[in-house]
């Protein structure tokens, strides 16, 4: 049976990383699936955020899938240095590596899932000779490199020529890729990205920005409101 099912990824961007342990566990034990970790390297990137090391210290904190976002270039140095440090899901920008077939490979000998990102600009053909290859794809919802930023309303269009493709290969090969979307999603907008086709969704500031810093539970009631609005659409 292929997994159908919504995931929720909080993106750890936006979480207080005097305390990062903390946070991982406070918003697993929310009801969160996956942790989205942004790697950002000052280059592909304006900003420069948290890599292996991180990721390893992290680890034990959860069993939860470590969805890593690499927006860095060149990219294969670092796929082996996340796989050894508990990463489950890396995906990567296809302008940022020389090989994107081979990075893909890479990843998967790494024994990790692998996918791709888009950016909003960024053309889908990318995926078209490397969907046996794919576990995941992913689409920037914004223009990467920093949490709090609006969701990109093109974006929703795009999903929906994405989730047809996906649909179309999973006729053909039986295999289903993930739909993932990264940026400005919120409670009040993940309805209509999830009826665009969209299964997994990365949101930062709506999830670590919510609640009171001394309420233990301050991500219960964000994570309660995507699930409800997800339910309107299954
Ligand atoms: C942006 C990152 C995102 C970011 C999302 O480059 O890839 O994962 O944390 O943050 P929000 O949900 O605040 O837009
Ligand atoms: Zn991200």
């Amino acid at each position: 049976m292929p997994d159908t099912s919504f995931i929720l990824a909080p993106s750890l961007l936006s979480a207080d990383f005097a305390h990062l342990g903390d946070e991982v566990e406070r918003v697993i034990a929310s009801g969160a699936d996956w942790l989205h970790f942004d790697v950002m390297d000052n280059h592909y990137v304006p900003n420069l955020t948290i890599g292996p090391l991180v990721c390893e210290a992290i680890r034990p904190c959860t069993q939860a899938p470590i969805d890593v976002h690499l927006m860095v270039e060149p990219v294969d140095a670092l796929v082996p240095m996340f796989a050894k440090a508990g990463a489950n899901i890396i995906t990567f920008h296809p302008e940022a590596s020389r090989h994107v077939d081979r990075t893909l490979q890479l990843i998967r000998d790494h024994g990790c899932q692998a996918g791709l990102v888009f950016n909003p600009a960024t053309p889908l053909d990318w995926l078209e000779h490397v969907l046996d290859k794919l576990d995941i794809i992913m689409l920037m919802s914004v223009n990467p490199g920093f949490g709090g930023q609006s969701f990109i309303p093109s974006t929703l269009p795009k999903a929906r020529t994405a989730r047809a493709r996906l649909d179309a290969y999973e006729r053909e090969s039986g295999r289903r890729i993930r739909l993932e979307i990264d940026g400005g999603v919120k409670p009040a907008n993940i309805a209509e990205i999830a009826a665009a086709g969209v299964d997994t969704f990365v949101a930062g500031s709506a999830v670590f920005g919510a609640g009171k810093d001394s309420d233990p539970n301050r991500y219960d009631s964000v994570i309660a409101a995507m699930r409800a609005a997800l339910t309107k659409v299954m």
